[in-house]
């Protein structure tokens, strides 16, 4: 099963996306904690990616390309994939089309979930990470049970630097301008379906279950 899972910063991807990859054990290909892996590592490209991430501005298409290919060399893309953050941008959908048609594959579901800029601004400000897994949580609903630790990894949970209000803003005008006109591209050629993305963690994840089944 190929999926891609869309949505303004903040929606919920990559916390359902958590979850549909564990139901449906297929992998969850994130690019921006491919992104974050990459900048924390301090090399060159790391350094180039968090010039443009800190800024809310989008990683240029050549170089996201060049990176979600080398993904998808990787063996368990095989049975299926979940992508959380690609593409972002009618290019990178293009490219993607080309990746998927030398697969012999498809894309199966587009998931587009929906969100009020200010349930984003609520849920972004109020959002912290694990720094080793990545496990999200937030400390208005889904606080860890030790304040700054995570309950999977015991890693150190910290406040992500793109999760500030000048960049969350400027974040939310780039999905708009740049990211939006694929709602109408996937609704050509897939079934494209547009979830509400506010409610719970577990009514959001039963609104896509139920579209899956
Ligand atoms: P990326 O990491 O993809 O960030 P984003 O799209 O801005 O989305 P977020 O990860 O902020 O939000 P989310 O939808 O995953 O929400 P979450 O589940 O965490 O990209 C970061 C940057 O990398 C980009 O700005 C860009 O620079 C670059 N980049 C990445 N991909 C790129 C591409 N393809 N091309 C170019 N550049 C690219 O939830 C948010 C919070 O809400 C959490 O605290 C969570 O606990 C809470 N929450 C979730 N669901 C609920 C709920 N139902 N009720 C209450 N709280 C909830
Ligand atoms: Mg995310």
């Amino acid at each position: 099963m190929n999926i891609i899972l869309l949505g303004p910063p903040g929606a919920g991807k990559g916390t359902q996306a958590k979850l549909i990859a564990s139901k449906y054990k297929i992998p969850h290909i994130s690019t921006g904690d491919m992104f974050r892996e990459t900048a924390a590592s301090g090399s060159e490209l790391g350094t180039k990616l968090q010039g443009f991430m800190s800024k809310g501005a989008l990683v240029p298409d050549e170089l996201v390309i060049e990176i979600v290919k080398n993904r998808f060399l990787k063996e368990d893309c095989a049975k299926g994939f979940l992508l959380d953050g690609f593409p972002r941008t009618v290019v990178q959908a293009q490219n993607l089309d080309k990746i998927l048609l030398e697969k012999k594959t498809k894309i199966d579901h587009v998931i587009s979930l929906s969100l009020s800029d200010e349930e984003v601004i609520k849920r972004l400000s109020s959002r912290r990470v694990c720094r080793v897994c990545g496990a999200p949580y937030n400390i208005l609903t889904q606080k860890p049970k030790v304040d700054g630790v995570c309950d999977k990894c015991f890693g150190k949970v910290i406040q992500r630097s793109d999760d500030n209000p000048e960049t969350i803003k400027q974040r939310l005008k780039v999905y708009n301008d740049q990211t939006t006109p694929l709602i109408s591209y996937y609704k050509k050629t897939c079934v494209l379906f547009e979830a509400d993305g506010s409610g719970t963690v577990e009514e959001v994840f039963k609104r896509i279950c139920d579209f899956i089944r």
